[in-house]
């Protein structure tokens, strides 16, 4: 396939989603012909799903139930949004992919971690990003931003299911993060996090400059 696939991962309130947008408008102005998407979401049955698994629904949602959910928005997303556009030459910039169902599902919720990374492989078909930012900081620092963007929303929009779980949780995410970075050194790349926004851009406009040769 000719184009590039890359994800942005990370535990709550690490600032990926501003980072996603800020490398899309950089890699724009570069000339690469950029999409950008996320998970879970990405497609009309994605969204639902979204709905579904991110927002208070008032009724209990198992772990097993809640991988296939993810991994059933993104069995439709690889095949109806991701190949195609890396069919087209695209640079897709995508929030979140599998390694968060590894992290969350597998580390955080206790899921046994190599029927989880069996049920990436096969939603997703075995298409892995070529490249990952993993946006780390500790989990106390992340909640905090987290909770305040929470707060200035509608109650009604307020996507905070997995916030509000305890810090232990989020602890066995970041570490389960880590680990997949420290297994694959060459395509997880470590970003931190912690600082402001524009430190934090200038490093990955380093790290994609020097993954896309510009
Ligand atoms: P996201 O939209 O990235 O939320 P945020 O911008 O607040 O980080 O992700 C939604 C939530 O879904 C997030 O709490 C992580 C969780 N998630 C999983 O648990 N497993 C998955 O496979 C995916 C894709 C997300």
């Amino acid at each position: 396939m000719a184009g590039w696939f890359i994800t942005f991962e990370g535990v709550e309130g690490s600032g990926k989603t501003t980072q996603i947008r800020l490398a899309g408008e950089f890699l724009r102005e570069k000339g690469f012909p950029v999409f950008m998407t996320q998970e879970p979401g990405g497609t009309p049955l994605g969204e639902r799903i979204r709905e579904i698994l991110l927002n208070r629904g008032g009724f209990d949602i198992s772990g097993e139930a809640e991988v296939f959910l993810f991994a059933a928005a993104r069995a439709q997303h690889a095949d109806a949004v991701i190949r195609p556009a890396l069919e087209k030459g695209q640079v897709i910039l995508c929030d979140r992919f599998s390694d968060a169902t590894i992290a969350y599902q597998a580390y955080g919720r206790g899921l046994p971690l190599e029927a989880v990374r069996e049920i990436c492989r096969s939603a997703s078909r075995g298409l892995s990003p070529r490249l990952t930012l993993l946006f780390d900081l500790p989990v106390e620092k992340g909640l905090e931003r987290a909770f305040l963007r929470i707060a200035g929303r509608e109650e009604a929009n307020r996507e905070d299911r997995f916030e509000r779980e305890n810090l232990d949780f989020h602890r066995r995410i970041r570490e389960g993060y880590l680990t997949i970075a420290r297994e694959e050194p060459g395509r997880v790349k470590i970003v931190d996090a912690s600082r402001d926004i524009e430190s934090t851009r200038i490093e990955v406009r380093a790290i994609l400059s020097s993954f896309l040769g510009v």
